[in-house]
């Protein structure tokens, strides 16, 4: 289940516990992929420190969690990807659903890689047996409602985040692109 999952353009790496403490730790030789001088910053530490305690307390969970979006030739980290956890734990609190979220890191942005991460790692989930996904996004985020909405994504109900505000909830429903 944590093999690499790759895609036409993209290798989707699962971030270990070995793996996010050696990012936490700046212990940079120790990855398999080279990651932005700047990243983590403060908000993605608070992040990968939250990834990893949620994986030391369930272990089974940690499969689910996220994943470095890498450039297979040049080995360059440019995003993350990953779900909130296994089935069940999601905005909605729907017992079959997954809840994914993902960001590409700005120089790399407007190229597709976001739309093509999202679709391989549903991809891998309903491998796993999963066919409802859960996305939260802000209003304001225009790239990232488009790349929902154009995965085929449906608006469904919105919540109140508080790290991140106001979020509409989408809900796709598939075990294949259509
Ligand atoms: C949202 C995000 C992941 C999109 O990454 P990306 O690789 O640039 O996305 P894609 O290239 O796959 O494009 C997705 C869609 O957004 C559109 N888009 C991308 N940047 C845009 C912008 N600045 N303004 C408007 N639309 C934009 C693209 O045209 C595409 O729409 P289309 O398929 O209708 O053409 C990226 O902007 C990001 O990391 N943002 C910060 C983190 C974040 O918001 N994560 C999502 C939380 S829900």
């Amino acid at each position: 289940m944590t093999d690499p999952i790759a895609s036409e353009r993209l290798e989707l790496v699962w971030l270990s516990p070995e793996l996010i403490g050696a990012l936490l730790d700046g212990r940079r030789d120790e990855l398999p992929f080279a990651v932005p001088d700047d990243w983590p910053d403060d908000h993605d530490r608070r992040f990968l420190a939250f990834r990893l305690r949620q994986t030391s307390d369930d272990p089974g969970r940690a499969p689910w969690l996220v994943r470095a979006i890498v450039l297979p030739g040049s080995r360059e980290m440019i995003g993350h990807i990953g779900f909130h956890g296994p089935p069940g734990i999601n905005a909605r609190r729907e017992a079959e659903a997954v809840e994914v979220g993902y960001t590409i890191f700005p120089p790399h942005r407007r190229q597709g890689y976001a739309g093509e991460a999202v679709r391989a790692l549903l991809a891998w989930a309903r491998e796993q047996g999963v066919t409802r996904f859960i996305a939260s996004v802000s209003p304001q985020n225009e790239p990232s409602l488009r790349l929902v909405r154009r995965l085929g994504f449906q608006e469904v109900g919105c919540h109140w985040d508080d790290e991140d505000g106001e979020e509409l909830e989408f809900e796709l429903v598939s075990d294949a692109w259509t």
